[in-house]
């Protein structure tokens, strides 16, 4: 197994990988890095047969080397035995689902997002690829979350409510209205106080 990110995120990643029973990990970063544990950290390099998780925090970060290591990468989907997924929900390859969290019937979660600690995804949900719900983020039913947003720790999603893509909903909001695409929420309600270009 790769772990390609030697950030914190990783050794919460490396954490479920061996509560999974997975041990052989190769930790690779672009810059050079302690060890984390008993694991070097090491360039990346060819990933060959190996799956890979990207365990690195930022979205756009993420979805640049996902885009970079290309088509044919096998990744892994790293599910904490201590979370429940429904069998009846759909989490996308390279996504990584953490200690606590609750994915119910029928979500569908895309690639390479982060379901972190006790964040909750309820029915019907729909997440987009590179989508980061924080620690104890709660998607009520039928929410939908475009790509690369990021919901911040502890904010609440009503039901139905889209959010669009590479948003940023801050910690603690409360979102009760549709949020369009690029935008930074914060509050009870939530408001918008910017919105970013498309390329920022
Ligand atoms: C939303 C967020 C990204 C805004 O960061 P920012 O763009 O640097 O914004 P600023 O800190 O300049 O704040 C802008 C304004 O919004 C307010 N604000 C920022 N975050 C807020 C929040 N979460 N709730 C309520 N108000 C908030 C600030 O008080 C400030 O108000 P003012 O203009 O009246 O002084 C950030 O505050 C946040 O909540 N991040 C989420 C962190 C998180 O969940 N981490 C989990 C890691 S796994």
């Amino acid at each position: 197994m790769i772990l390609y990110g030697a950030s914190g995120h990783g050794k919460v990643i490396i954490d479920i990988l061996e509560r999974m029973g997975i041990t052989d990990i190769a930790v690779w970063d672009d810059a050079d890095k302690e060890p984390i544990w008993q694991y070097p950290v090491t360039r990346p390099g060819a990933p060959a047969d190996d799956r890979v998780v990207i365990g690195i925090g930022i979205n756009a970060t993420r979805r640049k080397v996902a885009l970079r290591l290309g088509d044919g990468v096998h990744y892994a989907t790293p599910v904490h035995p201590a979370a429940w997924v429904s069998p009846r929900a759909v989490v996308g390859e390279g996504t990584v689902v953490m200690a606590g969290a609750i994915v119910n019937p029928d979500a569908r979660i895309g690639r390479h997002c982060i379901i972190n600690t006790s964040a909750s995804v309820d029915h019907d949900c729909i997440v987009g690829d590179y989508a980061h719900l924080s620690p104890n983020a709660t998607l009520c039913g039928d929410v939908q979350v475009g790509e690369g947003s990021w919901v911040g720790a502890g904010a609440t999603v009503i039901q139905g409510i889209h959010i669009g893509k590479w948003c940023m909903v801050g910690a603690g909001a409360v979102v009760i209205a549709d949020v369009p695409d690029h935008a930074t929420v914060v509050g009870n309600p939530a408001r918008i106080i910017k919105t970013k270009q498309a390329d920022e």
